[in-house]
């Protein structure tokens, strides 16, 4: 008997480099699941040409064609069903996912976040600020973290996290640079351990399994 796959919606609003990186390991093996259905409020995201490219359905989904934040919420949680989506991954997604679909996905949706948090996140802190902020703040490190997604910017349990030395970097966009090749093996590898089940939940905790 064939397993069926597990069936992810990815929500960016950028490049989509996360995404293409994500799209690759579902192609060979490495994560059991399949993207079916990719979600951006930016009609110009490079995202859309990636998933055009590989033929991943693409919503455009704007708040400022509803008329309120309920509306705009139901209409993603309808495409999520129609697609049968069982894990959202946020990738580059630059809205505040609302309390109905994460209501709708309790810890099936995860994030990655350009810098070692719990430093360096929170509303505001994102793309470029995130790394104009730590290039200012003079750290000597820096790093990726993914974590689970709550009701809080940036706030929800740590899945992992790998840090980079940024001793030697003279700015913003070095810093950038190194934290993005980090991303995308990080991600990866927590998108497999989310599929797979083999996260478990203790509060603020997230043990391993497997
Ligand atoms: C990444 O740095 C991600 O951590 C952040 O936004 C950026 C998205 O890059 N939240 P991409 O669209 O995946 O290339």
């Amino acid at each position: 008997m064939q397993i069926e796959k597990k069936r992810l919606a990815v929500f960016a609003s950028g490049r989509g480099s996360n995404f293409r990186a994500i799209l690759e390991q579902t192609h060979n093996g490495f994560i059991p699941a399949v993207i079916a259905l990719c979600i951006t409020n930016n009609p110009k995201a490079g995202v859309i040409d990636i998933a055009n490219e590989h033929k991943i359905p693409v919503h455009i989904i704007l708040p400022k064609n509803f008329p309120d934040a309920p509306a705009f919420n139901d209409a993603i949680l309808k495409e999520l069903s129609a697609a049968r989506i069982e894990y959202i991954i946020l990738a580059g997604y630059l809205k505040l996912i609302g309390k109905p679909i994460i209501d709708a996905y309790p810890n099936r949706i995860i994030n990655i976040h350009p810098a070692l948090l719990p430093s360096f996140g929170g509303a505001g802190m994102y793309g470029h600020h995130v790394h104009e902020a730590v290039y200012e703040s003079g750290v000597k490190v820096s790093g990726a973290t993914v974590h689970l997604v709550n009701n809080e910017y940036d706030a929800g349990p740590i899945v992992l996290q790998q840090a980079v030395s940024i001793e030697n970097v003279n700015s913003a966009d070095e810093i950038a640079a190194r934290v993005l090749e980090i991303e995308h093996k990080i991600y990866a590898r927590a998108v497999k351990l989310l599929v797979e089940e083999r996260l478990k939940i203790h509060g603020k905790r997230v043990d391993i399994t497997g």
